[in-house]
């Protein structure tokens, strides 16, 4: 456990609860994954725009780089290759970090203000 709460990879050995590090590259921001959370929905709950169309894993319009880390694929047979998964080519959609992981993503920027989601007010 770090000194600020989160759970360093590793230490729980399941996906409950636990919380890793997502970095993106080459844009060298760090980011929390929560518990059951895909690189996509990560990277959209901090404001930072990847893309996407489909969500389930079979358009590619997500395929970027892990560079480094653990993922498990939401779906059984992502819409990738043997070999592409061997060269680290990954779908953001359905990939769920295990450990903490370093993706490369050269299309993601922080999402324009407009699309950002921000809680009812309760008014
Ligand atoms: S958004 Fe279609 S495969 Fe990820």
């Amino acid at each position: 456990m770090r000194e600020d709460g989160r759970q360093v990879a590793g230490e729980a050995g399941a996906l409950g609860g636990r919380l890793h590090a997502l970095r993106l590259e080459p844009a060298g921001v760090t980011l929390d994954v929560r518990a059951g959370e895909s690189v996509l929905e990560a990277a959209a709950r901090a404001a930072w725009h990847m893309p996407s169309s489909c969500r389930n894993g079979t358009c590619r319009a997500c395929l970027c780089r892990l560079l480094t880390g653990e993922l498990v694929y939401r779906v059984e047979w992502p819409g990738l290759s043997v070999q592409e998964k061997q060269d680290g080519w990954m779908l953001a959609c359905v990939a769920l970090p295990v450990s903490d992981v370093v993706v490369e993503q050269v299309a993601a920027s922080p999402a324009p203000a407009s699309a950002v989601r921000r809680p009812a007010r309760g008014f």
